[in-house]
Parts: C-alpha cells; structure tokens; sequence
C-alpha cells in the first residue's frame, strides 16, 4: 500500500456495533500498525467479534484478547510486533497466574507474510490470521480458544471479498461522519521493492453493486465523506449497471449522485492508473476532494526502472500537470525512498529536483527497507545506511519546508470544513478542509457532520485555526 501513516493508538471503543452485540461478556484490545487499509479492516474485526459477544477496550490490561492488526512494509513496522508480543506475553503469564485466560493474535501483512513462523518465534501467540481470512476469524478465536494454536493464512482467489461486509451489515460500520470503503485489494505491480504484491495478493476490485450499497448504507447512517481505499485503488475497474466497463472515474461520478455524501477520496494511487475520466472527475466533481496521493517514489529514470515503476520523472510530472490543469487547487501528497539499491548521489539529487518541481503539500518518506523475497533484497548494489540517512534528513527538510509553506498558504482564505468531532478545549470543535488538513473551529458555528465555511486565522504545526476559533481559544 503506498500510504503508510503509523497509527498505533487503539481503535477508538465507540462503536455503534456495541450497541447490536448479544450480551457482551468479553474484552477485546486492538492495535492497528500500518496504512488505512488496516484501520478499516480493524473495525471490520471489531463488528465480527461484537457479533460474538465480545467488546472493544481500550484497556490491554482487561482484555481476554488481544489482536495485533500489522504492517510488514518496512522491518521496522514488522520487528515492532514482536517487542509488543513480548511484552503481551508478560501480561499473559501475570493473568495466567491469577486463573485467567488471554489470547494473542496477529492479523494484518505480517500474519500473511509470516503464517506459522510467527508462533515459532513467539509461542505465546494463539492465532495468526491473514487478511482474506478474517470472515473466519470468530470461528479461530473459539478454536484457539479451546486450546488450539491456529494459522489461517490460506485463501481463494474468489473468496477474497469474502471478508469485507455484506451490504445488509454494512451500516453496523457506521463510527462517524467519515468512513472508509474498500472498492479493491491486492497489487499487480510488483515494484521491486514492495511486499505488498506478495501480502496482500493479486489485485481485485470489488463488484461496483456491493460498493453502491456499502455507500449507501453509510450514507444512510450520516456518513458525508467517504474514502474509497485500495492498495491500488485507481486500478479499480468494473461493469457498471450501464452494462459499460467502468473505471475509478466512473464509479466517483456516480457516488457523487448520492444523497448525504458531501466528500469523496480515494486512496492511494498509482501514476499509471491515472485515467483521462478519472482526472476528468476532479475537473466535474465538486465532491471530490482537491487532494491526491500520487506516490512517486524516486526522481531518477534509472532508479525508477529499477524500482520497476513503469514510468519516468518526466511521465509524472506531465501527469501532474494535466491534474492541475483539470483542478488548479488540487494538493499533492507522495512517498519517496531514498536509498534504493544503487542509488547514486546524483539520482538522489533528482529526487530532490522532482520534489522543489511539484511542491507537495503533504508527502511521506522513507529510507529503503529491504524486504524478504522481494527482488531488491536480492540487488547486491546496496546503499549504506549513513548514506541513506544524509539523503532522508535533506528529503525531509525539503518537503517539511513544504508542507509548512501550504498550511501557511491558507491563512486569509475561505474554505469548507466538515466538522468531525470535539476539540481538545470547550467550546471548540475540529474538522477538516478540502485538503485534510485539521481546522480547529467555535463549536457555536457549527455540529458534527456539518458543513461549515470559515475563514484561516493562523496556521499551527499540526492543524489550521478558524478565526472565530483563534477568539475562543485566546
Ligand atoms: N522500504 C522503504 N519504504 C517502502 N515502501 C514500500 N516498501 C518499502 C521498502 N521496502 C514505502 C513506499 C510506499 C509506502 C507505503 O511505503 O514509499 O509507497
Ligand atoms: Fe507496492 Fe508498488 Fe503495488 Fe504500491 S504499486 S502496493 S508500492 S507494489
């Protein structure tokens, strides 16, 4: 998956879920690494389970499972799984001693990636459970809980959707005025350095009936801004009700006719899925947000032929400016390595041309991670890691400078933002502009789910301040 923002707070226990579950006898604790996809599918696990009588806590030290939902996309993501199983296993064996029980799994791309050797490595582990299996996962948990240790890590291709929610369920999902949808899975791109292809499978779209009627469900239980997601997600394709082959453009068109929804996005993208009715939707749609992650990766020819992108520097940057021809006001996002095997101090320095060229207003970075099986772990050209370090601290002052340069940008101007939730203070609440950025706004202009026009005031690290906002909090 190209975007990858940590998250390692648990998934918030607020779920309308709670309130369908039989009686509610057990605790689960959930912790989501990695990219969004994980934070749906997280939920996606939470309403099974509710469904089994268990509750969502935010407490480890209460539950009677815990779930470790992972990401394998850089060792450091997946080597941090096996410090917080160690640390479990203490709580495990404190439980045990006083005559309770407390199951451990691991979910996500490294239960994929690393099935069995998972309860090797860790023996306190009683499931492992892989992504396209976790419409079996109440059936695991009871056989673990019955004393077996259980890998599920095996699927067909035609159970792939398997997982994801039946449209009659799909307004149990329902956690807020925003909401993620999966309309595909899987990769097909093989870049060299990723192990997505290999985790998360071959890539698949979801049937353009089952997505119309999770949206409309969500639209139904006051959703107004909904992401579509994917791994590749504009690589979507399917037969419309029109009978037509229908692409990611097509299918925004039509979400855009639905009553409720405010707001789309989709993420994350790849270059070569950018079609003409896709950009043609960001030249129509009011809807759809002006804000696209566009990962990039690298500034050189040479290394993005290595990298088995498919594209050119000069390719992309064609592409981004019919993109802005289509939506002048658009916002560019991207993810960058630095330190791909043979990465020469020039091909860095293109990098670092193609980032002051675009001028990204939100970007995500990284020193190249070997990954097992993938064919850059093989390269024998590999970079040092002082090196790599030089190059992701120039990348990142570069595109902070950036970053910083956008939020400043908005002050003075008029936007919309869609209230999410309370503010940290009284008498605020904090939404998001048409770019995502956090606005934090007076609570008297507005509820959650509303919509509401403001003006910037100032521009903080991390969010923007309305100005009414400014007043209050002063
Ligand atoms: N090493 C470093 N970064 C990686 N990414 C994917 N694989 C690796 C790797 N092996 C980055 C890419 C991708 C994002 C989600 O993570 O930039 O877009
Ligand atoms: Fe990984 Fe490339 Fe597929 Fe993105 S497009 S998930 S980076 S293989």
């Amino acid at each position: 998956m190209e975007q990858n923002i940590a998250l390692e707070q648990p998934i918030s226990p607020a779920s309308s879920a709670q309130a369908e579950a039989p009686a509610a006898t057990k605790k689960v604790f959930m912790k989501t690494y990695g990219c969004q996809m994980n934070v749906y599918d997280s939920q996606l696990m939470t309403d099974a389970l509710a469904a089994d009588g268990y509750r969502l806590t935010d407490n480890m030290e209460e539950a009677d499972l815990v779930l470790l939902n992972t990401c394998h996309i850089r060792e450091k993501a997946a080597e941090k799984v096996y410090s917080e199983l160690g640390r479990i296993r203490k709580l495990k064996e404190e439980k045990a001693a006083n005559g309770q029980e407390l199951l451990i799994g691991v979910t996500g791309c490294v239960a994929q990636a690393e099935g069995q050797e998972i309860i090797r490595r860790a023996p306190a582990v009683d499931l492992v459970v892989g992504p396209q299996s976790y419409h079996r996962l109440p059936s695991v948990v009871k056989r673990a809980r019955s004393g077996e240790k259980v890998v599920e890590t095996e699927y067909a291709i035609e159970d792939k959707f398997e997982h994801l929610p039946q449209p009659e369920k799909a307004a149990v999902r329902h956690r807020g005025v925003t909401a993620f949808l999966t309309v595909q899975e899987g990769c097909d791109k093989f870049c060299t350095f990723c192990v997505v292809p290999y985790t998360r499978g071959a890539e698949i779209s979801r049937p353009v009936s089952q997505i119309l009627a999770e949206a409309e469900r969500l639209a139904e239980a006051g959703v107004r801004e909904v992401t579509l997601l994917g791994q590749n997600v504009n690589a979507w394709h399917g037969e419309g009700p029109d009978g037509k082959e229908w692409g990611l453009g097509e299918l925004l068109f039509r979400l855009a006719e639905m009553p409720g929804l405010a707001r789309l996005r989709y993420t994350t993208s790849h270059p070569r899925d950018m079609t003409d009715s896709l950009i043609a939707a960001h030249r129509d749609l009011p809807q759809l947000m002006p804000y696209l992650h566009l990962p990039v990766q690298a500034g050189s020819d040479r290394i993005l032929k290595a990298m088995n992108r498919r594209h050119t520097a000069a390719d992309y940057l064609r592409l981004i400016e019919r993109i802005r021809k289509a939506r002048p006001d658009i916002a560019m996002s991207g993810d960058f390595i630095v330190g791909f095997p043979g990465e020469t101090d020039e091909d860095f320095e293109e990098t670092m041309r193609i980032v002051r060229e675009v001028n990204y207003a939100q970007a995500f970075s990284f020193k190249y991670s070997p990954r097992p099986g993938t064919p850059g772990a093989a390269m024998d050209n590999h970079v040092e890691e002082h090196v790599k370090d030089e190059r992701l601290q120039r990348l990142q002052a570069l595109l902070n400078e950036q970053q910083q340069a956008f939020a400043t940008s908005r002050v003075g101007l008029e936007m919309d933002v869609l209230i999410e939730k309370p503010g940290r203070l009284p008498g605020q609440v904090v939404g998001r502009s048409p770019w995502l950025q956090a606005v934090v706004i007076d609570s008297e202009l507005g509820d959650i789910g509303d919509i509401v026009r403001v003006r910037i005031a100032k521009a903080g690290p991390h969010s923007l301040l309305a100005e009414s906002a400014g007043m209050a909090s002063s």
